[in-house]
């Protein structure tokens, strides 16, 4: 998809971070911009953002929807129709929350809400919008459906499984949609990124009522740890450029990296770390261990001074049980509920 202009855009968790970043630059290149999101005191502010980012008001369309519940996102996907005229022509389904403890604490909530969120809600959209899209669309003009996913598809993380599992998901069913549109002259995009700096480490506090029974620690000192993490991550705006970029070149996976190389690199540290499932427990760690003296040999003076400091993240006071389990599941190992 190469031209914007005048076109529909229909991003989810659009009221920030990530969402709200792609919202300001495809409104800027010209498109219509629904933002859907749960939270309306998030979506009342987007909103202001993107009119001083120099959107039209009446290129702009807030919807506050819980977008896991089908009905909410039919609702939502009728009201796009009925103010803008048509369905998008550009689907970017970025809404998303994370959670981190010991995979084995994970509760049925756990695994509810953020695979609720971060795969049920893209299966949603996929399943009421695609079939708009290709009667309103294929054939006669450029469109085109997009997810971001995370980094975090490509690796199996202990401590945030569900939300692994449901990256990993979103990536092939994104990788799927890619091959099933060709036909009817669109495409599939998934964006891949590692950090973010973005208001997903708040995620916990509005986790819904009935979904409250997580298995693992969570504080307002893991939060803050959270947020510290994720204000280092990359500008959502510029994260956003690179999708756009991405789109427009009909490339199928995004990773937040400008450089070619560097994105060769990355992906092929991924396929290094799966490979390494085929062999056996000791010829991984012996594959690990050589890994990191390779590594230890190629820093410079400079990089081992850095790497005697203290780490990047400070961890805030009362974040020190950040990714534990809840303290009362007596079954966990005693070390992973410090
Ligand atoms: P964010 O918290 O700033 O934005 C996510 C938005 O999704 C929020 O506005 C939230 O209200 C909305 N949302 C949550 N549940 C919803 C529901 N049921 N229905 C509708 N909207 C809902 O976080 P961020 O970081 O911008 O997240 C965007 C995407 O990026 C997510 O899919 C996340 O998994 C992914 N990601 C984030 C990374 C990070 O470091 N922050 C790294 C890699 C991927």
């Amino acid at each position: 998809m190469k031209n914007f202009e005048g076109k529909i855009c229909f991003v989810t968790g659009g009221a920030s971070g990530a969402g709200l970043g792609q919202a300001k630059v495809f409104g800027r290149a010209g498109m219509k911009v629904t933002i859907a999101d749960v939270r309306q005191d998030a979506l009342d502010n987007a909103v202001k953002e993107l009119v001083a980012y120099g959107i039209k008001g009446e290129d702009i369309l807030a919807i506050k929807a819980d977008l896991t519940n089908r009905e909410e996102y039919t609702a939502a996907a009728d009201r796009v129709e009925e103010v803008f005229g048509g369905p998008p022509h550009l689907l970017i389904q970025t809404a998303g929350v994370n959670s981190f403890g010991p995979v084995e604490a994970s509760t049925f909530d756990d695994f509810d809400w953020v695979m609720g969120v971060c795969l049920r809600h893209v299966v949603n959209g996929l399943l009421i919008f695609v079939t708009r899209m290709i009667n309103a669309y294929a054939h006669k003009t450029e469109f085109h459906v997009a997810a971001t996913s995370s980094g975090g598809a490509f690796m199996a993380g202990s401590g945030c499984g569900p939300y692994s599992a449901s990256k990993a998901a979103v990536n092939n069913l994104m990788y799927s949609y890619a091959e099933a549109l060709k036909p009817y002259g669109a495409g599939a995009t998934v964006l891949c990124p590692g950090n973010i700096n973005s208001d997903i480490g708040n995620a916990e506090k509005y986790r819904p009522e009935n979904l409250r029974n997580t298995g693992y620690h969570v504080t307002e000192g893991t939060m803050a740890h959270l947020r510290s993490v994720h204000a280092t991550g990359i500008d959502p705006i510029e994260l956003a450029e690179i999708l756009k970029e991405g789109i427009e070149n009909e490339r199928i996976i995004v990773l937040p990296d400008h450089n070619p190389e560097g994105r060769a690199a990355e992906l092929r540290g991924f396929h290094e770390v799966i490979e390494d499932y085929t062999l056996t427990q000791a010829e991984r760690e012996a594959k690990a261990a050589r890994r990191m003296e390779e590594m230890q040999k190629s820093f410079s003076d400079d990089d081992k001074g850095k790497m005697s400091q203290p780490p990047m993240w400070e961890v805030p006071e009362g974040a020190e049980a950040f990714g534990k389990a809840r303290k009362d599941l007596d079954w966990i190992d005693p070390e992973k509920r410090k």
